[in-house]
């Protein structure tokens, strides 16, 4: 649908384009765009934990900043749109603070309503040595009103059983189950962008694509403003004109501009590599990796030779 859009960077939101790549603060960008104009703001905000794009603040100063930015965000979404914010932890001095809970007053203090806290489970990560590793982060889906998108069929997954029937009861013998598959239920399974996937770039923490996609799959349709106020290398603009959406995103580093540049031109021809959605995630033992039983844990060893005579009894190597 949007084939052969040039994308360049735009001084400010124009709604007859179809993807808007503003180089700059997201507060100047979003104080352009006309009231209820968005239909689903995705994005996931810097931590304030000092990584290289971010100066850290005091934890009040971080809150009114983002207050700030969700406070213009919920003027600009439409009324049937949804806010999707992805965080993590901030840690301070070893302590962690769960940016949902924190979070989480200001959307409802603007008279938006939660939806789901979608836990987005990886296995790839810092391993702590005085605490369990962080492997989930969530995304909080809000809304500004009762009569919201939600498409279902587009997102749902395979059954686990596909063959199970009604046993008893009018439906008796037919198959109990939706044949477009299954909710995906609130726990989303997705490997995180490091060092070996295929979309990971030099920015230190990147959307996997199928991550957003299912996200604008079911809140949004075809033709609608999808935005996201901290880009980063603009995989929520990727996502959106993949599902022939429009997007529209700020990032202040023009190092990452320019990586969002180059993805979402590959995107537009065709050829940007992504982790398919839906894909399972990578079993080492089911794909046979030598690597996932421990050499002591052989069962081969060889018996020790007896250096006493006693009575012959097996003993377990495990
Ligand atoms: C967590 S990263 C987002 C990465 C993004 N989800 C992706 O897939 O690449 C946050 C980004 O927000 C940018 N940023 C920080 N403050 C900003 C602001 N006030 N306006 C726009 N972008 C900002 C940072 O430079 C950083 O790239």
């Amino acid at each position: 649908m949007f084939h052969k859009e040039r994308v360049e960077i735009s001084e400010k939101f124009d709604p007859r384009k179809k993807n808007i790549l503003y180089q700059g603060d997201c507060l100047k960008l979003l104080k352009g765009i006309p009231d209820k104009s968005l239909q689903l703001i995705v994005t996931s905000p810097p931590y304030n934990i000092g990584k290289e794009y971010e100066r850290k603040l005091k934890l009040n100063q971080y809150i009114e900043q983002q207050a700030a930015v969700i406070k213009e965000c919920v003027r600009a979404l439409s009324s049937n749109g949804s806010i999707c914010w992805q965080v993590g932890n901030y840690v301070d001095n070893g302590s962690i603070i769960p940016l949902d809970a924190i979070l989480y007053p200001i959307f409802v203090d603007l008279g938006l309503k939660m939806r789901n806290r979608i836990v987005w489970h990886f296995e790839h990560g810092l391993h702590c040595s005085k605490r369990f590793s962080g492997r989930y982060e969530t995304v909080n889906w809000f809304t500004k009103s009762s009569d919201y998108v939600f498409n279902l069929d587009p997102i749902r997954i395979p059954q686990k059983y596909p063959g199970k029937k009604y046993f008893k009861g009018p439906n008796a013998g037919k198959y109990s189950c939706n044949p477009l598959g299954k909710n995906p239920g609130d726990v989303w399974i997705i490997p995180n962008v490091k060092s070996n996937h295929v979309e990971k770039t030099i920015h230190p923490c990147q959307f996997p694509v199928e991550l957003i996609e299912r996200l604008i799959l079911s809140m949004s349709n075809e033709g609608d403003w999808i935005f996201d106020p901290f880009l980063g290398t603009g995989t929520t603009i990727v996502a959106a004109l993949r599902h022939n959406r429009r997007g529209v995103g700020a990032e202040v580093e023009r190092k990452y501009i320019d990586i969002a540049i180059d993805r979402i031109e590959k995107e537009l021809q065709g050829v940007l590599k992504t982790r398919p959605m839906n894909r399972p995630v990578y079993d080492p033992v089911k794909a046979g990796n030598s690597l996932t039983v421990a050499p002591w844990t052989y069962t081969n060893i060889p018996e020790q030779p007896l250096l006493i005579k006693e009575r012959k009894r097996k003993y377990s190597t495990l």
